[in-house]
């Protein structure tokens, strides 16, 4: 096998973009703003999946890069509903391919845990590696354990585990607790997504007639349904407003800030709402601001239970 390079080795932009509004809440119109816009701000690194917007979202992107393709990394995900059968994989991903109009994907990512599919789902991601057809192997939605288990996996096949994309943002900091000092520990990127909580925290719900996906999709309601979530979008809103800077522009930064440095993936349904993301990208947060942010929300526990015996 040719030596493989860490992504670590490919600048990434400090932000993504992810796709998953193109062709569904945002038209073709839309979505083409927002693309330009991100490129405009300096984002290299956009990111979709085989199952976004029935492939709209693929091929919506797909026709956008075309004069730019080599400037940008481009990823894509399989195996959403946990099938880690290769030929299955293969046939979604040749499809992904077609729509992207791309022989080589930058990062190909399995959207969900595999179960007892890992091995050979490991085996399919290493042989599309070794020939060219992806550059780098993503995991989302794993626990730390399953990515370890991964990480071994691909070091037998010669290869590495190059980036994960679990949610995280100010009202679900699960990550903290082991992904993220994981990807320190072993030099994996991570890719968070959502760094709005799907929108919460932008404030917009906070008077209870908010128009977007947690008042439209049952799952994103169930996801932001509990009650602490809604205080800390409160309390963001009040932040915000003290010291005149765009809650979601706070959000996003909080989620970049954190030591482990990861990279949000930002999205939105147009431009006017993708703005102060955006200004995420640009905003110095000092660390009284990150303490302050951080204290919003309820710290996740610990790995390990014997904690009172830490300094
Ligand atoms: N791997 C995975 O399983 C997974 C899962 C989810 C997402 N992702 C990736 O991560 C990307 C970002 O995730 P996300 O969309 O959940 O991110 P997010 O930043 O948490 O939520 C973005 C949504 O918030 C709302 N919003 C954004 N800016 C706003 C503003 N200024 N004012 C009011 N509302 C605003 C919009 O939805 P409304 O207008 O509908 O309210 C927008 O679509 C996706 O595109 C996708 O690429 C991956």
């Amino acid at each position: 096998m040719t030596h493989i390079k860490s992504l670590k080795h490919t600048p990434l932009s400090r932000f993504a973009f992810g796709t998953m509004q193109f062709g569904g809440t945002a038209d073709e119109s839309a979505s083409a703003a927002m693309f330009d816009a991100s490129c405009e701000a300096g984002i290299n690194h956009f990111d979709t999946a085989h199952i976004y917007t029935n492939g709209r979202s693929e091929t919506l992107l797909g026709g956008f890069i075309k004069d730019q393709r080599d400037d940008l990394v481009i990823a894509t995900k399989v195996a959403y509903d946990g099938n880690g059968d290769p030929a299955k994989m293969q046939s979604d991903f040749d499809i992904s391919r077609q729509r992207l109009d791309m022989d080589q994907v930058d990062i190909l990512y399995l959207h969900q845990n595999v179960g007892d599919d890992l091995p050979r789902a490991m085996e399919w991601l290493a042989a599309q590696q070794t020939a060219g057809i992806i550059r780098y192997i993503g995991l989302s939605n794993f626990a730390s354990w399953q990515v370890m288990k991964a990480v071994s996996l691909a070091h037998d096949l010669g290869t590495r585990i190059d980036i994960i994309q679990p949610m995280y943002n100010l009202v679900k900091r699960q990550a903290e607790v082991e992904l993220l000092p994981m990807c320190s520990d072993q030099g994996i990127t991570c890719a968070s997504y959502s760094p709005l909580g799907g929108g919460l925290l932008t404030g917009k719900y906070n008077d209870g007639a908010g128009q977007g996906r947690l008042a439209t999709d049952p799952r994103y309601n169930k996801r932001y349904s509990l009650d602490f979530m809604h205080e800390t979008a409160h309390a963001l809103a009040d932040l915000s407003a003290e010291i005149g800077v765009n809650a979601a522009t706070l959000a996003a930064a909080w989620v970049a800030r954190h030591e482990s440095a990861p990279n949000p993936i930002l999205s939105a349904r147009s431009v006017e709402q993708l703005r102060p993301s955006l200004d995420a990208m640009s905003f110095e947060m000092d660390d009284a601001l990150y303490a302050r942010i951080e204290a919003l929300s309820p710290t996740p526990p610990p790995a390990t239970d014997r904690w009172e015996e830490r300094s």
